[in-house]
């Protein structure tokens, strides 16, 4: 079996990375892990794609790898500094290698909603961040948008109390861990391409996700429901190696620099929307989606609140008060 997806790998990768890009183009590959359309990374990564291959013709050329069809988030930056991808948007949770102040995106009930989590991105401090990395070889280019954080599991959560003894799949950051142990439930950390098989098969019970992450990995039906807590928020970074992005020629540098700010401005202001559209998906599949009172979630902010205790000091009173600032 495994000679046979040899081959298949063998015919179809190269065919695949060959048709898009001409000799003499600078081949950028760019790697993610969502689904490639119904989804704001996945179209943004597409728009992006096709920009660059109508406007720089013959000097550039984009190849989009969704689904971690090229590489997992867990290997993916490892692999560009390596030479083997140019860009990715990995979520903000997946940074832990590489810098701390990121666990800022992680505290739980930080941000309001996804327009304050933008506010503080373009905030001096949030700026900042995207250089924060350079050191390790990684440039942050522009911030894109996914949505806030919802929960699901096996069973009704409505009350913080209801998740307890039970498995919730994170992404790898310790943050994360901690709010799933104020739950007195515990985190497993897994890539993303892992969840659907996880939760399937009971390896994990939960997992807490955006509506367009549920929607498109059918995360809905293998749950018994979803509770909406917007507890957190998923935003990426879309990222290139110092490397490869300070050794481009300025012209091209220049051009690529242009077309995904644009990019960036033209596909955030979906994020939101398709968001509310795939909750309305995951509705008309026969999903359960539970909404908190206000005395409800308040139970949640309440049992949440020691995680933000544990890493203030690794993120900065600074960033946090800055994040708060963004509040409006
Ligand atoms: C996850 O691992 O749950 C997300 O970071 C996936 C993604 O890229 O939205």
């Amino acid at each position: 079996r495994s000679m046979f997806l040899g081959l298949i790998a063998a015919i179809l990768a190269p065919t695949l990375a060959i048709a898009a890009c001409d000799p003499g183009e600078e081949r950028i590959r760019f790697s993610h892990v969502t689904a490639a359309q119904g989804h704001p990374k996945g179209e943004a990564a597409l728009l992006l794609e096709q920009r660059i291959n109508r406007e720089l013709n013959g000097r550039a050329c984009m190849e989009v790898f969704a689904r971690s069809t090229l590489f997992n988030d867990d290997d993916v930056l490892p692999a560009m500094l390596r030479g083997e991808v140019e860009m990715a948007a990995p979520s903000l949770s997946k940074f832990e290698a590489y810098t701390r102040k990121f666990r800022v995106f992680d505290l739980p009930f930080m941000f309001e909603d996804v327009f304050a989590v933008e506010e503080f991105q373009y905030s001096p401090e949030g700026e900042a961040l995207k250089r924060s990395m350079e050191a390790q070889g990684l440039i942050g280019l522009e911030f894109w948008h996914n949505g806030m954080k919802q929960i699901s599991a096996t069973r009704p959560l409505i009350s913080p109390t209801d998740a307890a003894g039970m498995k919730f799949r994170i992404q790898p950051s310790p943050v994360l861990n901690a709010q799933m142990e104020a739950l007195g439930s515990a985190g497993v950390a897994m890539p993303f391409s892992a969840v659907y098989e996880a939760l399937k098969n009971g390896e994990v019970q939960g997992q807490e996700n955006t509506w367009s992450n549920i929607y498109t990995q059918s995360f809905h039906t293998v749950q018994d429901g979803v509770t909406e807590t917007n507890h957190g928020i998923i935003d990426y970074l879309v990222v290139t190696s110092a490397d490869w992005w300070n050794g481009l020629e300025p012209g091209l540098h220049a051009d690529l620099a242009q077309i995904l700010l644009e990019v960036t401005h033209e596909r955030n202001r979906f994020a939101f929307e398709i968001g509310e559209m795939n909750r309305s998906r995951i509705m008309a599949d026969g999903g359960v989606i539970r909404e908190l009172t206000p005395e409800q979630r308040a139970e949640w902010v309440a049992a949440f609140a020691p995680v933000w205790d544990q890493f203030r000091g690794d993120i900065g009173d600074d960033l946090i008060a800055a994040a708060e600032r963004a509040q409006g």
